[in-house]
């Protein structure tokens, strides 16, 4: 189907279901096709923006609705729901984590690779042209050799984000449901990561999940990071606040991530670069340029990508394998914060 528009369909019309829906509508390439979801608000929705309705991925399926499929149901699902897209060899974009065990994950996508269907994970941010224009200075040079990183992923959830239980529970928590997307983008920017230390806490809110941790890092290239993540702080300092991704937060001009090396620095999401013209001596000027980059909705991009790849003319952006390397560097934090161990979480 080289020349067609893609039909996509959205299964678990939830939260990001529902700006998924929007997205495809909107994306090049791709027409939304049929929306999945068993609730009656899932049926409410699909009927507002006058799309097909299914309860069931399997009725779906049968029904011959989409050439790809967009998983956006909750997390226990995924795997269930990828294993159909398999089986009926439909290409399945996966929203994140990209499933919840790492074993099961890995069978899953050698079934596929083995099928020939394409798994897409739903790392979105790596869609932002800016994070292109970030990688291509990386690899140009304009840094030198990646030294050091630091990411910040501060923020303030409201106390009732936590009165729905399961997120005050295991599996939830911010460095399961946020720095998930931090670490997918350190490892497109900077590399593998190949050991994990970490310490958490939870004296503020006092949940089963933490709201707090602090993460080092060790790259296969040799850089080493710090994550600091709280879900309890009011700050400037997070890519919710300031990649300007989605409308909902209340953007802030400041810095959340820093790329070090022996020939600059790179701040995130500003793409201000930092250099000495070569006199590498502290005593020297150093002097910054913004580096231009384009701007788009990331959700719209990923989208038409997505819409590509069911058309057979790209591979995915963020792949399965780059899903699932994300997901065991977060699981590596869980376990060196509980252990107190270094957690090599290299698949
Ligand atoms: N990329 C991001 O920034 C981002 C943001 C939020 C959530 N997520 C991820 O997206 C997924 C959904 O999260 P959410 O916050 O939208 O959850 P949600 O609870 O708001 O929505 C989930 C939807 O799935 C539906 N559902 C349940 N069982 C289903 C089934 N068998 N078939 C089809 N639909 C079913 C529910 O009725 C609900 O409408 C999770 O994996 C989450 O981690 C990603």
């Amino acid at each position: 189907m080289t020349n067609e528009i893609a039909r996509i369909a959205v299964v678990g019309a939830g939260l990001i279901g529902q700006r998924h829906c929007r997205a495809v509508q909107i994306a090049d390439g791709a027409t939304l096709s049929a929306v999945v979801d068993p609730s009656d608000e899932g049926r409410a929705f699909a009927d507002s923006i006058g799309v097909t309705w299914f309860a069931e991925l399997s009725d779906m399926i049968a029904a011959g609705a989409a050439d790809g499929v967009l998983l956006a149901t909750p997390n226990t699902l995924h795997a269930a729901g990828a294993n159909m897209c398999i089986d009926a060899a439909l290409p399945v974009l996966i929203e994140k984590p990209i499933f919840t065990d790492i074993a099961e994950g890995r069978d899953i996508l050698q079934r596929a690779d083995a099928k020939g269907v394409p798994v897409a994970a739903g790392h979105h941010r790596r869609h932002n042209p800016l994070i292109a224009r970030a990688k291509q200075s990386i690899d140009d040079g304009d840094i030198g050799q990646i030294v050091s990183v630091q990411c910040s992923t501060w923020f303030m959830k409201p106390d009732y984000y936590y009165d729905v239980d399961w997120r005050r529970r295991k599996g939830a928590g911010p460095i399961y449901l946020n720095l998930i997307h931090d670490i997918d983008l350190l490892q497109f920017l900077c590399g593998p990561i190949t050991e994990v230390r970490a310490i958490e806490s939870n004296a503020v809110r006092n949940n089963e999940v933490e709201d707090t941790a602090v993460v080092l890092l060790r790259f296969e290239n040799g850089a080493l990071g710090t994550v600091n993540v709280s879900d309890t702080i009011v700050a400037p300092i997070s890519w919710e606040l300031t990649a300007r991704e989605n409308p909902a937060y209340p953007a802030t001009n400041e810095a959340c991530y820093w790329i070090g090396g022996t020939n600059g620095s790179l701040s995130l999401p500003q793409l201000g670069l930092w250099t000495d013209n070569g006199a590498q001596s502290w005593w020297q000027p150093i002097s910054q340029v913004k580096l231009i980059h384009g701007f788009d909705d990331p959700l719209v991009r990923q989208a038409a990508q997505f819409a590509k790849v069911i058309r057979g003319t790209a591979t995915p952006v963020v792949t399965g394998k780059d899903g699932l390397a994300a997901l065991s560097v977060i699981n590596a934090v869980k376990e060196a914060a509980q252990t107190g161990q270094v957690v090599d979480p290299r698949l």
